[in-house]
């Protein structure tokens, strides 16, 4: 669409009060939106992976993506929340003779700010995280010199992408990069690529890095992510057992793969499900083996993990639940793996699942993570004066009052690594949201919303079997979380009355007479 023009999208009088219209112009596709007695327009796809925003939810001026729940203002398409990382494109409007008329305002650039701000702000780990910091730093006018220095061989990328399209050789490795080279240059981000920090020293606030250099900060972002447990089980290190948290170790795990036969995954958490799930979609034959009873059964309850072993095993998945692996033998490489209850597989690898900790050795001595995390307050400052930290390491003040809390999202990292920014530049706090995540296994999406580690109900709206549902968690009688299949609106509704510290009546909840979504 030529920017200069005026183009006619509607008539005024089929676009009604929060409902969000997705309409064709030229060859854009824009999202008008009537907030009271304005109509604003802005582009209908979500810049994180297009989901369609009018099938999100509308509240006030924001705009939540059904997919992954990225939020924007409508009133000029920019970013509220991530895992987007873009503005949307928006446009100006006017009203003539009951027709809504738009013109676009051209592109969305996040631009290197004006200044000669002295500082140095240092930020460890290019994952999540550490590249919404960086670009969180720009976008709030900060002009000094940023270097985010991270041990991978490349810059920040989509690490969701690895255990799903990735692996299951359906995404080419071009699409998993967050931002081009162009992108940081632009910025004046410096990507300080395979370097690893092997010391911290929160007095002098400086860096010590593996190649023997030192690098000092005015601030400093810790933000290193989780390492992948490797269970003690004799024979787990032998070539053909591959953990999954890196690029280069989902490059290696495929490298690693037969061309036929079976894979053994160990475990049935998120990584591990969706790594089952993307190497059946390779023609594999797949063993999960856990000792729980049912996959996820401990974050969703029975009904869930019911579905989710359905769910694979329609897929041709084989569980070994309630089995624990004792043993992986092989001449030279992994081939048989023996399980608690006598079988032995045959296998051409082996993924190991089970779970990761906090990356943080190279905090030893520091005082920053005594208890194998960081402790942070709101503002994800760490107790040691200009050093914050975010993402998976990062241990928070759960704002309920409950223990303290860290989270392992992706989007959460994201969001973390934004208030740090702010924090570092000694902005006020951005509002707290409630953790979210999703994974998808076998083209179906779970999501979550909140956080509810001791759940003593749970209630659903929809069948648990069937093709949508939504589900709530309880502890107290409060809604502290809730999950879904479909029904995006209602979850991301709930997620919101989280955030105020609202809550819904599981009878509201399982009532489908309840307007949850028009709910105050
Ligand atoms: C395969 C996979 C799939 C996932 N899928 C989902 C999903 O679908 N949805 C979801 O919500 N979450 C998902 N997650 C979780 C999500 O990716 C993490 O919560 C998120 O990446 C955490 O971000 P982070 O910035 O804390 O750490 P990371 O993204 O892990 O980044 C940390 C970076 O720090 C670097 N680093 C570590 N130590 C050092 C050091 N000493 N010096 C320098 N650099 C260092 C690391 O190499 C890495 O680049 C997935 C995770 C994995 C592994
Ligand atoms: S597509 Fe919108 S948040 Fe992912």
């Amino acid at each position: 669409m030529d920017g200069a023009e005026w183009k006619q999208a509607a008539a005024e009088a089929d676009l009604a009060e929060g409902r969000p219209l997705e309409l064709p112009v030229e060859d854009r596709h824009v999202l008008l939106v009537r907030v009271g007695n304005r109509i604003h327009a802005c582009a209908a796809e979500c810049s994180h992976y297009k989901g369609p925003l009018a099938e999100g939810l509308l509240t006030g001026h924001t705009v939540t993506c059904p997919w992954h729940n990225a939020r924007f203002d409508v009133r000029d398409g920019r970013l509220a929340s991530p895992p987007a990382l873009n503005d949307l494109s928006s446009y100006e409007v006017k009203v003539e003779s009951g027709k809504v008329w738009v013109r676009s305002r051209g592109g969305v650039t996040i631009e290197m700010p004006g200044g000669s701000d002295g500082r140095t702000f240092l930020i460890v780990g290019g994952g999540a995280a550490g590249n919404a910091a960086a670009e969180t730093l720009r976008r709030e006018g900060y002009s000094g010199r940023i270097v985010l220095i991270t041990a991978e061989p490349v810059g920040p990328y989509d690490r969701t992408m690895l255990s799903k399209d990735y692996l299951a050789g359906e995404a080419p490795a071009k699409w998993l990069p967050l931002r081009g080279e162009k992108f940081y240059n632009r910025l004046k981000i410096e990507l300080a690529m395979g370097s690893s920090v092997v010391a911290v020293d929160p007095r002098r606030r400086s860096l010590s890095l593996a190649d023997g250099s030192t690098l000092q900060g005015d601030r400093i972002l810790l933000a290193t992510g989780g390492v992948a447990l490797r269970p003690q089980i004799p024979g787990i290190d032998l070539p053909g057992c591959f953990t999954l948290r890196s690029l280069a170790d989902a490059d290696a795990l495929i490298a690693g793969l037969p061309q036929s036969g079976a894979v053994a995954v160990l475990g049935a958490g998120f990584i591990a499900l969706e790594a089952a799930s993307s190497l059946r979609r390779r023609g594999l034959e797949v063993h999960v083996v856990a000792p729980e009873q049912l996959p996820l059964e401990k974050v969703f309850g029975p009904e869930i993990g019911r579905r989710l072993k359905r769910l694979h095993e329609q897929a041709g998945v084989v569980f070994h639940l309630g089995c624990t692996v004792y043993g992986v033998q092989g001449n030279g490489r992994a081939r048989d793996v023996l399980l608690s209850d006598g079988t032995h597989l045959e296998v051409g690898a082996v993924v190991i699942g089970v779970g990761v900790r906090p990356a943080v050795e190279y905090l030893a001595g520091s005082g920053l993570a005594e208890t194998g995390a960081v402790p942070v307050d709101a503002r994800q400052a760490t107790s040691a004066e200009g050093i914050f930290a975010a993402g998976d390491i990062a241990l928070a003040k759960d704002p309920e009052r409950g223990p303290p809390r860290r989270i392992e999202h992706w989007a959460e990292a994201e969001r973390q690594g934004r208030r740090a920014a702010r924090a570092m530049l000694g902005k006020s706090p951005l509002p707290r949201e409630a953790p979210f995540f999703w994974t998808r296994q076998h083209g179906q999406s779970l999501k979550y919303v909140g956080h509810a580690p001791g759940w003593d109900r749970v209630v659903f709206r929809g069948d648990p079997e069937g093709e949508a549902f939504l589900a709530g968690y309880y502890s107290g009688g409060l809604l502290r979380a809730a999950a879904a299949v479909g029904r995006e609106r209602e979850l991301i509704r709930l997620g919101e009355l989280l955030e105020a510290g609202g809550s819904v009546s599981a009878g509201e909840l399982v009532d489908p007479g309840f307007d949850l979504v028009g709910s105050p």
